[in-house]
């Protein structure tokens, strides 16, 4: 299915011209909650797999922030790292950080891991309505599960957490994924702190 979303790009455009931290240049308010973020993720790919070696797919991954902190939650588990970027400036600077590894930034969606991650990638729908987006994210998600061995994990702005909401932002429930994602094992991941969920679907 071929939808037009919006990329977020005039968002990311200012918050390049604006960020003095590379966290502050994918959206996020602070270094901590990006990396709790990334650690709700690797926990959740440590409690889905004991497969001695996982290829990591990262898709929305900014400048490749993800990258260090799963070297540091998977160690020599972490096999070869995959990211892809829409927006060139980020994935220029995630280049320079694979600078000299065999790791690499793509624009699409098209390797096979063992497991394809997307951290915030699905928060930020902009002017795209909230139906189109959740199909997209739907299908791009699919796309992931087809492309990964083992399974899946992102994860979403938690709507019943919240009490403001901004008309460019995505939220969403636990009970729409578990739903669309049924014949697949879901697990879900609430942080205290973060108004969000992580959610892992691997195969049965
Ligand atoms: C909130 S940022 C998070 C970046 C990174 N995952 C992190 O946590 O540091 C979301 C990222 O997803 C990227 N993105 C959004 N839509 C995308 C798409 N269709 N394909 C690839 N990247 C996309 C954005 O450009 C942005 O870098």
């Amino acid at each position: 299915m071929s939808i037009k979303v919006d990329s977020g790009s005039e968002f990311y455009d200012q918050q390049i011209k604006v960020a003095k931290e590379s966290h502050e240049m994918v959206g996020w308010s602070s270094k901590w909650s990006q990396e709790a973020r990334f650690d709700s993720i690797c926990r959740l790919i440590c409690f889905a797999t004991d497969n001695p070696h996982i290829d990591l797919g990262d898709f929305g991954c900014g400048d490749a922030a993800l990258l260090p902190w799963a070297d540091k939650v998977l160690g020599a588990r972490l096999g070869k790292y995959v990211g892809v970027e829409i927006y060139p400036p980020l994935a220029e600077m995630a280049k320079e950080r694979l600078r000299g590894s065999s790791d690499c930034i793509k624009s699409e969606l098209v390797d096979e891991v063992d497991f394809w991650v997307a951290s915030g990638t699905f928060y930020r729908k902009g002017k795209t309505p909230e139906d189109q987006w959740e199909i997209w994210v739907q299908d791009v998600v699919e796309k992931m599960l087809k492309l990964a061995r083992v399974g899946v994990c992102m994860n979403f702005l938690f709507k019943s957490k919240c009490d403001k909401f901004d008309d460019d932002l995505y939220y969403t429930s636990m009970g729409v994924w578990r739903t669309k994602f049924s014949e697949y094992c879901t697990t879900f991941v609430v942080h205290p702190k973060l108004y969000e969920f992580t959610m892992s679907i691997v195969r049965r």
